[in-house]
């Protein structure tokens, strides 16, 4: 019987990490399903794993320099670019994470990374401050910003003693999204996905105003998840420091009220609405017209309630319609998100630690639960925001699958 990567041509990129020798098994996996691998490895890489081991695992000569092969044209740089159906790096060192996005081309992984036109799948793996500092995620951003894909890293203890995320994610993790590149599946093809993200401004005077720490980083990675599984994605976004993806229409607002309005516009071609915005609860009831000149008095400001978003569309919400809201808690997080889920008519509710180390607001990992009607609430671990998303959009089939109106009809009656 075939294997899952029958007739693939798959690059194996390894990089200096403790991790390396995972990519043995990986390639062992890869053959094994049926694909044709060229292990290449960095300098680094060589210090962790031997190539004659991953020459024997996939029958195919290892790269191990760009020059001193070029006799066989086979495994020039630009041939193998040109052959590969996709170039998985695993390990991905915070290194070639930074040269892929730069497009630096100094050996022959990073120059085949800039002349393939083939899928690229990073498994990062590296200490979690190098992961979490902004140079690193800034060049993620860059890299899936222009289609790249990553898968990881996990949280737990690194090779360093540090704990958190960093460390390779299970290589059956990695695998398992090798098939799906390979093989893409669209199962949100036709469905038309609507998000609130990143934060409010609500103006004090013309140049003052209330806000919040929302980054946009939830709200990005659902969008990329939605993408991901073929869905049309409309992003209606707070002030947000994340870069959103080129591939969701984007619409910029500041206010609660004009969040709700962008929403409102759009509800009745939605099928699938994710309220992940930390919309302002309050605005200040008549923003001052010009900018307030400090006098050494008291300045006292009165602030009403802002409309509910997620509830005013909810009291309107059809059957074929799925909404999924988050709760941002500092304690009885599954208490809160089971009265939120029926206040709101939420078909789902993320409960979200804020308040905690590494989770909620600004950060790129989140400690949630997954809280649903008749169901008993699901914890999950401290996980990157990319991996919630993909948890959040596995419920979020389940309940399309059985909708009332699996593959709804858009039109303008609608
Ligand atoms: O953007 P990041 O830095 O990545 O941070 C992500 C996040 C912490 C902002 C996100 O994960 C999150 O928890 N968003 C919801 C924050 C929030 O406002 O929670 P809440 O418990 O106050 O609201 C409950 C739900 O109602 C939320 O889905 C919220 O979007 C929605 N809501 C709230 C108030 C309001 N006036 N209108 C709403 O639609």
């Amino acid at each position: 019987m075939p294997g899952p990567y029958a007739d693939k041509e798959i690059v194996l990129g390894i990089t200096g990490s403790i991790a390396a020798y995972k990519a043995c098994e990986l390639a062992s996996r890869l053959v094994e399903g049926g694909a044709t691998v060229r292990a290449v490895l960095t300098g680094a890489a060589q210090e962790f794993v031997g190539a004659a081991s991953l020459e024997g695992i996939t029958g195919n000569p290892a790269i191990t320099s760009m020059f001193g092969q070029a006799t066989n044209p086979e495994i020039e740089h630009i041939a193998v670019a040109r052959w590969a159906d996709l170039f998985l790096l695993a390990p991905a060192s915070a290194n070639l994470i930074a040269k892929a996005a730069q497009g630096i081309a100094d050996d022959w992984l990073t120059t085949s990374l800039l002349a393939t036109r083939a899928p690229l799948l990073f498994a990062p793996a590296m200490n979690m401050h190098m992961y979490a500092h902004p140079a690193t995620q800034a060049n993620i951003a860059t890299l899936t910003e222009r289609g790249a894909h990553f898968v990881g890293p996990d949280s737990g203890a690194l090779a360093c003693g540090d704990v958190g995320p960093g460390r390779l994610i299970d290589p059956a993790a990695i695998l398992e999204r090798v098939r799906v590149l390979l093989n893409p599946v669209h199962p949100l093809a036709g469905k038309r996905v609507l998000i609130t993200s990143g934060a409010n401004h609500e103006p004090v005077d013309p140049v003052r105003f209330i806000g919040n720490r929302s980054s946009g980083k939830m709200g990005r990675a659902l969008a990329l998840e939605a993408l991901r599984q073929g869905a049309e994605v409309t992003v209606v976004t707070g002030p947000h420091e994340a870069p959103l993806p080129r591939d969701a229409q984007s619409i910029h607002v500041e206010t609660a009220a004009e969040m709700l309005e962008a929403v409102e516009a759009r509800w009745n071609d939605t099928d699938i609405f994710i309220a992940a915005a930390a919309v302002a609860d309050y605005r200040v009831d008549r923003p001052m017209a010009e900018k307030h000149k400090r006098d050494g008095s008291v300045l006292t400001l009165t602030l009403v309630p802002n409309p509910d978003i997620a509830r005013h569309v909810g009291l309107k919400k059809r059957a074929d319609q799925i909404s999924v809201g988050f709760a941002a808690e500092t304690h009885d997080a599954v208490r809160n998100a089971t009265d939120k889920l029926s206040r709101k008519n939420f078909d789902l509710v993320v409960a979200n630690e804020v308040g905690v180390a590494e989770s909620g607001f600004g950060t790129d990992t989140n400690k949630a639960w997954l809280v649903a009607p008749g169901m008993e609430a699901e914890e999950l671990p401290l996980m990157t925001k990319d991996a919630l998303a993909v948890r959040i959009f596995a419920r979020i089939l389940t309940a399309v699958t059985a909708s009332p109106d699996p593959s709804p009809v858009h039109g303008a009656s609608r």
